[in-house]
């Protein structure tokens, strides 16, 4: 693909069917959980973007195989101490903080050492919120500057225990799961509200676990050391992935668009409370369950009155993926919209907080951030005129995702740069766009 993309019209009216790939978080955790099985696991519609690529080469480098074949992937896992760590491995996790951290619980009683590395973006990430937890499992691990690379080396020795997870991250609560699926005893984990896609595969796929839901945190317990046989799943549709569209439609002219197969579970879904806050009128329709996961039809509709929103906090964290594109939602909204507490946002591919405030100015929104907390200044007259120029967003594919949505909505000449980016979560985005007569060259 070529390093930059080029939009100089808006989309016009269209009214289509489409679907998205599968769920990274979800794609990830089965790629995860499958090599920790005894035997063959069958995946249905794993995303194959550069993340969940790296998660495959990694768990390979482990020594677990896996082949794909039509349309779903085979992975043969040799059970919970099945991975072959005789000598020194280094992982490469390219842009995935989910495989970055969430492995590093699994590499809790590897024999040798193993590292992990990043690139450019996740090497500037935070790891010590992984790293402190998983050391009182009792595992060598050492980093730099709370940063990759780290180095771990596990022990025979695991013991349990009591970890408070007070960021509402998934990731790090992910991480102590699934050291604590190797750990002999009972590990207890008391978490803020976040996704909660580990804990649904645990119980769907026959892993002990008990989870305790009270208003704020949720309360988990797992007894290690069970082995679990392979299993067959069928990853759903991702809702960050589906966030591009919705907004894309809301902002076209008399458009409609149904997006088939969405994972809608509760903890991802924060995007679709805030937009409905904000008057979208967006609809489910065939909604079912599968294993434990919510799936459904998105429906959306242009919408011409949207109005702001006193965004409450408690939504951020099922909606901690989707800030960028509902600031662009924000911005054509009538009124002022207020965003709290949203320090985490600066914590993910790019800081993403302080390049949303620099986008809006640049389109011509007034912001204004107060610690981390924005007011967003809402036009609905928003219609740009001139050029417009994205770059040096630490290839950050929500950006760029982002970015393409906004041209394609409000008008002016964009060049877009790093357009290869969406590779890491989406790679038919732009083909996808494509489809709905969007003109991007
Ligand atoms: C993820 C959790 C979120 C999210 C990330 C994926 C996951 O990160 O931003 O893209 O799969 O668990 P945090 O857990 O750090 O909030």
């Amino acid at each position: 693909m070529k390093k930059f993309v080029i939009i100089r019209s808006k989309i016009k009216k269209f009214k289509n069917k489409i679907e998205v790939s599968g769920d990274k978080s979800i794609s990830i955790r089965c790629v995860l959980l499958a090599s920790q099985a005894i035997g063959r696991s069958k995946i249905f519609n794993l995303l194959e973007s550069e993340d969940v690529i790296n998660s495959l080469n990694s768990i390979k480098k482990l020594g677990i195989n896996y082949r794909k074949i039509k349309n779903y992937f085979y992975i043969y896992g040799h059970g919970i101490n099945g991975f072959k760590t005789s000598k020194i491995i280094r992982l490469n996790a390219g842009n995935s903080g989910t495989f970055a951290r969430l492995i590093l619980g699994l590499l809790v009683n590897s024999k040798n050492k193993i590292i992990i590395r990043g690139d450019k973006s996740l090497s500037s990430r935070d790891f010590s919120r992984v790293v402190e937890p998983l050391r009182k499992f009792g595992p060598n691990i050492s980093h730099i500057n709370k940063t990759l690379p780290v180095e771990i080396i596990g022990t025979n020795y695991l013991r349990p225990i009591e970890y408070i997870e007070k960021l509402g991250s998934a990731q790090c609560k992910s991480a102590v799961m699934l050291a604590a699926l190797k750990t002999p005893g009972l590990t207890r984990i008391k978490a803020k509200k976040s996704r909660n896609h580990t804990e649904l595969l645990f119980k769907n796929i026959g892993i002990k676990i008990n989870v305790k839901k009270k208003l704020n945190y949720d309360f988990i317990e797992i007894k290690g050391e069970s082995n679990f046989k392979g299993f067959e799943y069928y990853v759903p549709g991702d809702i960050s992935s589906c966030s591009f569209f919705i907004v894309l439609t809301l902002l076209a002219k008399n458009s409609e668009l149904i997006i088939k197969n969405i994972n809608i579970n509760n903890t991802r879904t924060g995007i679709i409370k805030i937009l409905n806050k904000m008057n979208a009128k967006i609809k489910f329709k065939n909604k079912k369950k599968y294993k434990g996961e919510s799936i459904a039809d998105i429906v959306i509709k242009s919408k011409k009155n949207l109005k702001a929103i006193n965004c409450p906090k408690e939504l951020n964290s099922s909606a901690i993926d989707e800030f960028l594109i509902i600031f662009l939602i924000a911005a054509k909204a009538k009124g002022v919209s207020t965003f709290h507490a949203l320090s985490e946002l600066n914590k993910k591919e790019s800081p993403r907080l302080n390049i949303a405030i620099k986008f809006l100015k640049m389109i011509g929104i007034k912001v204004i951030r107060k610690k981390d907390d924005i007011k967003i200044f809402g036009n609905p007259n928003l219609d740009l005129k001139g050029d417009f120029l994205v770059k040096n967003y630490n290839k950050d594919h929500r950006v760029l995702m982002m970015s393409c949505v906004a041209a394609l909505t409000l008008g002016g000449k964009w060049k877009i740069y790093d357009a290869d980016s969406s590779n890491t979560s989406f790679p038919k985005f732009f083909d996808t766009m494509k489809k709905l007569g969007a003109k991007i060259s």
